[in-house]
Parts: C-alpha cells; structure tokens; sequence
C-alpha cells in the first residue's frame, strides 16, 4: 500500500484546447483520477482535483490560423466545451482552469523569473529558421520540406508523417515556410536552458531509483530510459508570440516554452481555487499525484520535478499513475484521421448514459498495456454487464418490495448470507479500497460487480417470489430487507466509478446524499418501516441498430490523409 498523506492534490494533464476530448484521453488522465478522488472524498480525506485548459504551444497557433481565427478564440471554443463535456461525464474537478488567464500568466511569468535569478538557467545561442517576409523564427512545425529519408515533399520541421522519421529542420530538403511560402533564412537567436543533465547527477536519478518500487513498471521503465541516455540540457523559451511572455529585458519576441508553462498551470488553478494554496504545494505532508497518458511521462517525471525542486519552495510529485493508450476498433485513436470517440458527441447521442461509458472505459482501462474500444464491447458490456445483473437485481428488488411491501421496509432483521456479508464488509472495504490506492481501477470495478453478482445470485437462489406465493411473506420480506441494504451499502462503494446511477439509488432509496461516506459501507442499515420509492430504470438496453450506427459514423468520418 502507498503512503498516506494528511492532504491530496491530484492533478489530471491540462487538454490541448485545439480540439475536443476523445475517450482515449478521457480513459487515459481523467477517468481513473476522479476515481481516485472521489475515493478520498468518500474517505473524508481532505483533496482538491485540479486540471484545466493547456491553451499555448504552436499546434494551437497552426490550428487558428488554418481556420482563419485567432488563437484567443480557438482557445475560448475549445475550453467552454471541453470544460462542459468533462461536467456532463461527471469529472469531478474542483477547478477547470484555463493557462491563458492572467493568474497563470503571472505564476508561470514569476516561476521562470525565480529560475532565472537563482543562476539556474543557461543562455545559449543558436542558429534557427527565420522568416524573412513575416520577420519571425519559425517553429518546427512552421517548416516544411522534402524528407531526406522517403522524399516525402510534406515533411514537417520535426517528423515526417510518411516514414515516420523525426527530423530536425535543418535536415528538411527545401524548406518552406508555411507562413509565406518562401525558403527561410537561418539566423542567430538565444534561448534559456533548463540544466537537466545537472540535475540528473544530483538528484534526479536517484529519486526516481527510489521510486522503482511504487511507481508504475511503466513509468519507472521510461524514465529510466532517458536517465540511461542522459539527459540533456532543455531549452524552455521559444521564439512564438503565443505563451506567456519571457519576463526579461532581452527576450523581445519570445514565450515561455508550452511544457515549462502548462505544468506550472497546476499551480496557478490551485491559487484561483483557494487561498490556501500554499499548503498543498509546499507541505510535505500533501500528496501531489498526477494523471496522465504516457506520452506525457518525461514531462511530469523529470522536467516538472526539476522546475519544482529548482524552484526550491515546491514539493514534488509522490506518484505519476500514468496510462497507456486506448485504441479503437483495432487501430491508434487519431485526431487527423478522426478516428476517434468525440465525447461531447458521445455525451449528446447517449444522453443519461454517462455511467455506461464511465463502466466500459473503466473496465478496459489501458492499465498496464494499451487496451482497445469497440462499439461491440460498449454494447456487450452494457447489456450483459450493466443491464442484466446491476439492473436487473435492483429492478427485482425494488418491484417485489413495491408490490407486496408496499416500499416499506418490512423487517429489521433478516437471513444474513454468510458469504455475502464477508464480500460487503471485507472485500469491499478492503479489498476495493487496496485496489483503488494502488490505481488497479480495473480490478476495483470488477470487486464491485462481484458483490452485485452476489446479490443478485442470493436473490436467484432464495426466490423470495415462492415464497410469497407460498404466504411466506416474513422470510421473503426478510429476504428482501437484506438485498435492500445491500443496494443502500453497493450506492456508496460504486459512487465513485457510477456516480450518477449511485445518486439515482440514493433517490429509488430514499436516502439522502450525506450517507456518501466510506465508512458507512459497514454499518449504512435501513430501519424496518423505512418507506422506499419508485424504481426508475437504471440501465436501457442498447439495442444492435444504436451499435451499427455508429460503427458506420466512425467509417464513414475517417479521413485517409493526416490534417496536421
Ligand atoms: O499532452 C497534452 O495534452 C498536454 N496538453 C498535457 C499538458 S499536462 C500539464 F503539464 F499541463
Ligand atoms: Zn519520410
């Protein structure tokens, strides 16, 4: 088991605002974190969950000025809906800030400052691409050329998307500028350099060794890549005029690097959160944990820890749960390809069905490897999964109270299930609680369904229905009182992978939301004579048409050339 801190500051990675949110990403950095937060909630454990929009970068300039906007606006668009999207999924954010905002300007403008006057930094000059009819440096990806390796004649500054090589600019054939067309000049230009390859000697490397244990395989085993190249000192300004502004006299024309300011917008949305955001970031006792897909590790494994420590006033990450991808119907989920689940799209089509697609991603979570999402799974899980053993035990249950009980709690004792009490009160207290902390979400929902499977073979098996018939209404209502509490003590243990189908149980029991306590799984009882409502339908059926429409959507959307 992990270590416990008094306070948690859990962070999912800051989205892209060029474009919306996948279900790749939403499995990947979003999903297992509010799990995980709303764990600690459920505990009384004191957390704040943070994330936000990553509104710099040059892809974000690429993107607004291939539609003709600026960037402030392709920036406003995305934040309003992905910020709308990650609410209607039930992301429990405690803030969804945004790195265009003047707060982080400031925080990010004065982390770089103190860098800087501690004698961290290096200055180093270096030829770059320059255009001379926009009189500015160019981007990698402001520069395209022929590919020396395939002659591809649309490779970019830095990679070529047909043979897949990574390139520097100056190896492009003929490079053009995509600003004007023309073939840039090279000319000299400064940056500031982060010294990584420093602090690798004093510390870097040995933290993560002593995280070899507690960090995921994955993880450990990529930083230790880099570490065993070694790292090399990383420049963290560019010459762009979108980012937050290098605070110095001689920075005319330049930003701050995007990946030294998104990580410090951590920060400056726990200061738009509360005052008392010094107590999170520079306590030893708080424990900061980041959510995050793969392709993000180095950054939050090596340069974010070495900003924070050369900083000298911040703690440093205690884990970096990272995932691995989410592919779909077999293939790399692609933004330029649009192959993807757009969630926004997701959440409009199959309104009310938010749980089912928390469940299914949930339960395919690309831990360990990279998983894979297909419409079929979706429905199979749904169906056979959600409907015909959540659903279906609750449904039971609640119609034969209704019907013969009149809703009301019938007694105050009953025929306990020796197995099921030990699943409830040891599997799940524990158990589901041991998987959560060590981020084996999978195998946490899957401790939760086996305590629904057992409810709902305890009911199959006693068939409190013959009893009935048989006018043995006390054992059947005795029957029934049990499978009651069982549902009242599954609405706190599924809360938070289902949040939105533990509420509607809360209502159908006529509870109120403050039993939302870890703790009340074990003792959370239903007094005889307690008066319950209506079932409402938990789960609807997904029928196969749903499924083949959008199997076809996903085929007929996918474009055959790359947009970026
Ligand atoms: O990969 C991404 O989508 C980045 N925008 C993540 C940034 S995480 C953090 F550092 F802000
Ligand atoms: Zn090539």
């Amino acid at each position: 088991m992990s270590k416990r801190f008094k306070r948690y500051i859990v962070t999912s990675a800051l989205p892209y605002a060029n474009g919306p949110l996948h279900i790749g990403q939403i499995a990947g950095a979003y999903l297992p974190a509010d799990i995980y937060v709303r764990y600690l909630r459920l505990k009384e454990v004191e957390v704040v969950y943070i994330c936000g929009s990553d509104e710099h970068g040059v892809p974000i300039t690429l993107e607004a000025k291939k539609r003709g906007i600026s960037p402030q606006d392709e920036v406003d668009k995305y934040h309003k809906l992905n910020k709308k999207s990650f609410e209607k999924f039930g992301i429990s954010f405690d803030i969804y800030h945004r790195t265009s905002d003047r707060l982080h300007h400031e925080t990010a403008s004065d982390f770089f400052k103190k860098l800087y006057d501690k004698g961290i930094l290096t200055k180093e000059e270096h030829e770059q691409y320059y255009d001379e009819e926009n009189q500015q440096f160019l981007a990698d990806r402001y520069i395209t050329g022929t590919c020396p390796n395939c002659s591809n004649e649309n490779a970019y500054g830095d990679q070529c998307e047909r043979c897949g090589s990574s390139l520097s600019p100056k190896e492009l054939i003929d490079p053009k500028s995509v600003l004007s067309g023309k073939n840039p000049v090279l000319r000299k230009t400064s940056h500031w350099y982060l010294p990584l390859d420093k602090f690798q000697k004093e510390w870097i490397e040995k933290w993560i060794d002593g995280h070899k244990n507690d960090w995921k395989t994955n993880v450990y085993g990529q930083c230790r890549s880099w570490l065993n190249e070694g790292l090399k000192p990383r420049a963290v300004t560019r010459d762009l005029d979108w980012g937050v502004a290098v605070p110095l006299p001689d920075a005319k024309g330049k930003v701050l690097y995007v990946w030294f300011d998104a990580p410090v917008g951590y920060i400056s949305a726990t200061k738009a959160l509360t005052k008392e955001w010094e107590k999170y970031w520079k306590d030893e006792e708080s424990g900061l944990i980041h959510f995050i897909g793969k392709d993000n590790i180095v950054f939050h494994c090596i340069i974010f820890p070495a900003m924070l420590k050369a900083h000298g006033e911040y703690i440093v990450p205690h884990n970096v749960p990272a995932n691995e991808f989410m592919n779909m119907e077999g293939e790399k989920i692609s933004t330029s390809r649009n192959w993807a689940v757009w969630l926004h799209e997701y959440l409009e089509v199959f309104e009310g069905k938010e749980d089912m697609l928390r469940y299914v991603l949930c339960a395919n979570m690309p831990e360990t490897k990279d998983s894979d999402f297909t419409w079929k799974d979706f429905q199979a899980r749904s169906n056979n999964e959600l409907v015909a053993i959540l659903g279906n035990f609750v449904n039971r249950v609640f119609v034969l109270m209704n019907k013969n009980f009149n809703g009301i709690v019938p007694a105050d004792q009953y025929v306990v299930d020796v197995n099921i009490d030990n699943e409830l009160n040891v599997s799940c207290k524990t158990e589901v609680a041991k998987a959560i902390e060590n981020y084996n979400f999978r195998h946490a929902l899957n401790l939760v369904m086996n305590l629904v499977r057992a409810g709902n073979k305890f009911l199959s098996d006693t068939e409190p229905w013959k009893l009935l018939k048989e006018n043995k209404t006390k054992e059947a209502g005795e029957i029934l009182t049990y499978c009651l509490q069982i549902i009242a003590k599954l609405t706190i243990i599924m809360e938070p992978f289902l949040p939105f189908t533990s509420r509607k149980l809360i209502s159908m029991l006529n509870l109120n939301e403050d039993i939302l306590k870890w703790k009340n799984i074990e003792t959370l009882k239903l007094p005889k004579g307690h008066k319950i409502n209506e079932p409402t339908l938990l789960f609807e059926k997904i029928e196969d048409q749903v499924i083949e429409e959008q199997v076809e959507k996903l085929k007929g959307s996918k474009k055959v050339n790359s947009r970026q």
